[in-house]
């Protein structure tokens, strides 16, 4: 059977949802929505689509579809999931998951009411590289697996949390089996992050135009805690110009070390191995780079080498096939953007965050609703 499958929101991120659909056999991209006519009509001429919305719900109302991708910003992430599970239709989000997690809670559920699949889009898991990597340390080829390091591009903390820190979380969860807790330390041009430097991200972040919602700091350090003792270290923090190649994990074991990072010139990520578990540059020129046979990028007859959205929309595509969760499915799609709050929680509190967290709001708003209003406020 061919899957129908449409794409709500044409920017930036949804050519890549929409070579994915192009380029799956069995797979139709049949709808196209957004609420900006210049960006359907560019994507919608781009991949010949000719049933173009402006309305997400006159599409999932009108196209019978099977997936959705919802590529909007994040705080339209729950009310465009919620509508396409009443519609029926499984969805693989974009993410961050949305902006807090009682809205993420309620896409869960609705999605899980309605009989629909829910995904979020953290593709970087699925690659052939990652994949490999996972094999290698549940292998022990480098010993026992001790700590995965990672950097953001170079926005601000708060910012890139949202963006960057989601997918860090993910392939932390990946590679350590699962996060048992997280410590955040958060600030805001050197001071301790408080109430007052809660604020919009589109006025902490002025050169990336995405809605993150409130979001708080300009530097982070952040530790995860591994369910197998493993531990996650992510610094987020400014850094002019924005380096994309920094990002991907520096994995450390007792008897060995991993990375994969983007080739700065082709921005293609490659593997590299290190049979040591500290290094010198000068000293261990033993680093030697792993290559994988090309099979292991090929979908459907095509060459897929870098972090494409192809990773995550297959896995949603054959979870429908084989009628079975996606891997990110249910309360997994959960466990990155609880970290973003645990981050927070933990600022705030001093304390690790245990996952899940118990309090399910979002963390700066509810601290900003708790400050009593000052006699000024009131007046006004
Ligand atoms: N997985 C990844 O690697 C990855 C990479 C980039 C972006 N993203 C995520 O994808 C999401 C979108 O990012 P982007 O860079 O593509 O943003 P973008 O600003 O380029 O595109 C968003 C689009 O959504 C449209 N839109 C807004 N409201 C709408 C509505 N009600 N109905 C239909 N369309 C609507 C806008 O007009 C715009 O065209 C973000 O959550 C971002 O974090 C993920």
């Amino acid at each position: 059977m061919t899957l129908r499958a449409g794409i709500v929101g044409c920017g930036g991120i949804s050519r890549s949802h929409a070579t994915a659909y192009a380029n799956l056999r069995d797979v139709d991209l049949v709808a196209l929505c957004d609420i900006q006519p210049a960006a359907l009509q560019t994507r919608a001429d781009e991949y010949a689509v000719s049933n173009r919305y402006t309305d997400f719900r006159e599409m999932f109302e009108t196209e019978g579809l099977d997936v959705v991708s919802v590529c909007t910003h994040a705080p339209l992430h729950a009310l465009i999931t919620i509508a396409a599970a009443e519609s029926g239709i499984n969805v693989l989000s974009e993410k961050p998951l949305s902006t807090d997690l009682e809205n993420a809670d309620q896409m869960v559920t609705a999605c899980a009411d309605a009989g629909v699949r829910l995904a979020v889009s953290h593709q970087y898991r699925f690659t052939p590289l990652f994949c490999h990597a996972k094999a290698w340390i549940q292998a022990g080829r480098i010993g026992e697996l001790r700590s995965i390091r990672e950097v953001g591009k170079g926005r601000e903390a708060g910012f890139e949390l949202m963006e960057m820190g989601v997918h860090y979380f993910d392939e932390m969860d990946f590679f350590m089996d699962g996060i048992e807790w997280v410590h955040g330390q958060v600030t805001y041009h050197g001071h301790a992050v408080g109430v007052g430097d809660i604020m919009h991200s589109s006025e902490l972040c002025k050169t990336d135009r995405r809605d993150n919602g409130m979001v708080a700091g300009d530097t982070m350090l952040i530790h995860l805690g591994g369910k197998r003792g493993a531990s996650g270290v992510v610094e987020l923090y400014r850094r002019e110009p924005l380096h994309g190649w920094m990002m991907g994990p520096h994995i450390l074991g007792s008897e060995g070390q991993l990375m994969i990072k983007p080739n700065p010139k082709t921005g293609i990520d490659e593997m590299w191995y290190c049979p040591f578990d500290v290094s010198f540059a000068a000293h261990t020129p033993q680093w030697e780079r792993i290559l994988l046979p090309q099979e292991d990028f090929t979908v459907d007859g095509q060459l897929w080498p870098d972090r494409h959205s192809i990773w995550s929309v297959r896995d949603m595509v054959n979870a429908i096939r084989e009628n079975k969760q996606p891997e990110l499915g249910g309360s997994k799609a959960l466990t990155s953007l609880e970290c973003v709050s645990a981050v927070y929680e933990s600022h705030f509190t001093g304390a690790r965050a245990y996952l899940p967290l118990e309090d399910r709001r979002h963390p700066l708003i509810k601290r900003l609703n708790s400050v009593p209003s000052s006699p000024a406020r009131e007046e006004a």
